[in-house]
């Protein structure tokens, strides 16, 4: 993984990286999964691994009629989501549906909302939505207008991927969000069309960064101000935004690789980017986060107890045998590539379609097989 992270990362950077002295820690963002991290998850998530400092939920999208249907306010109340630190996250390529939505969630009393800008999926993108804003340049331009042309009492942060397709111009996006106040700029160094496939593209990610410390540094020439640090720049108040870099973080080595390359920037200055987002990689390590800030590695007991606790928070849900075995194997796809050769056991798992076959294909899984000892999603 490590390896497969570094493809397309230029020498310069890399060099970089062995200069610099012990890197800054990074933030560490759960991030949103639609179908996966709703509020029940999150909650049982949250008690066994209290480890990252902010949780993204699934986006919510305001229609005509509603700003949020019954299902998407149970999953964003306040009150369900008690003592965890919870950024909703809104879908809409309309302005008023955003703007909506944003007061509704500043009503319930949150400080940050978060624009979904990167969700690939067909449906999604052919109604112009998530990564679909990418297309157009210009109708992002004026949909942000529309948005920052309100006061705000929460932050407003941004997940994008680096542009709709290879053709894109991620410059183009970025003066796009570098002329409104956007509190952090979550990056999924991804294309549209790559889905969630592949390597991400780090050469472009970096690429970004430059250009975004560039831009913040251009403007305070123009400014006359002539800093040559960009953290100067940043921290005083011209560039407001912060970088958050997202794709394909499953182990500590691939947390630390990042904060070597990118804790700092480009002028020497102190880091640019100051979190990371990890999705997959905390679905299968659910540990990640503890790990990465030098705690114990997962046992397979505590995952065990985690999963237990997630069983019966699904099974006492009333969804039927059928839709909770299907949400327990939407889970399997995640920790079952971090146990060591458990095919046979993993499919005895996922073949199973009452609670009687699962418990003990369950039971059987965790009392045969051991953990890898890297715990990293790897497919
Ligand atoms: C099943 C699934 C559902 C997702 N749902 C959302 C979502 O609701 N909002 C969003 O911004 N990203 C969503 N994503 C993207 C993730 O937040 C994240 O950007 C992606 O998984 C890449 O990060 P990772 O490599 O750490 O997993 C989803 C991804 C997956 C696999």
């Amino acid at each position: 993984m490590i390896n497969s992270m570094m493809n397309g990362m230029n020498l310069d950077a890399m060099e970089k990286s062995e200069q610099t002295t012990e890197p800054k820690q990074l933030k560490i963002y759960y991030a949103p999964m639609e179908g996966i991290t709703g509020v029940h998850f999150r909650r049982v998530a949250h008690k066994h691994f209290p480890y990252v400092d902010k949780y993204y939920a699934p986006f919510v999208q305001p229609n005509q009629k509603k700003v949020f249907t019954p299902k998407e306010k149970r999953d964003i109340l306040p009150e369900n989501n008690d003592g965890i630190p919870l950024v909703p996250q809104v879908l809409t390529c309309a302005a008023d549906g955003f703007i909506r939505a944003g007061k509704a969630l500043e009503e319930y009393g949150y400080k940050e909302i978060n624009l979904n800008l990167g969700c690939p999926s067909g449906t999604v993108v052919s109604k112009g939505k998530g990564a679909g804003m990418l297309e157009d340049p210009e109708k992002l331009d004026r949909f942000l207008d529309a948005v920052f042309a309100h006061d705000w009492r929460a932050d407003i942060s941004i997940k994008t991927r680096l542009g709709y397709d290879e053709t894109s111009d991620f410059q183009e996006l970025l003066h796009v969000f570098h002329k409104y106040p956007i509190s952090e700029l979550i990056i999924h160094a991804r294309y549209r069309t790559d889905y969630y496939k592949g390597v991400p593209r780090m050469a472009e990610f970096e690429q970004a960064l430059r250009e975004y410390a560039g831009d913040i540094q251009a403007d305070k020439m123009i400014q006359g101000k002539h800093e040559t640090s960009v953290h100067n720049a940043l921290s005083d108040g011209c560039g407001k935004t912060s970088l958050c870099y997202n794709g394909n973080i499953y182990t500590t080595e691939d947390y630390d690789r990042i904060c070597q390359m990118y804790c700092r920037d480009y002028s020497g200055a102190d880091r640019i980017l100051l979190s990371v987002m990890i999705g997959r990689g905390l679905l299968a390590n659910p540990a990640l986060a503890r790990e990465i800030r030098g705690g114990a590695p997962l046992v397979k007991e505590e995952l065990q107890a985690f999963h237990d606790d997630i069983f019966a928070m699904y099974s006492g849900m009333d969804l039927g045998e059928k839709n909770t075995l299907f949400k327990m194997k939407e889970l399997w796809n995640y920790w079952g590539t971090i146990f060591e050769d458990a095919d046979k056991e993993l499919k005895n798992v996922r073949k199973a379609n009452r609670f009687s076959e699962y418990k003990p294909a369950v039971v059987n899984l965790f009392r045969n097989r051991e953990l890898t000892d890297r715990r990293a999603y790897d497919i």
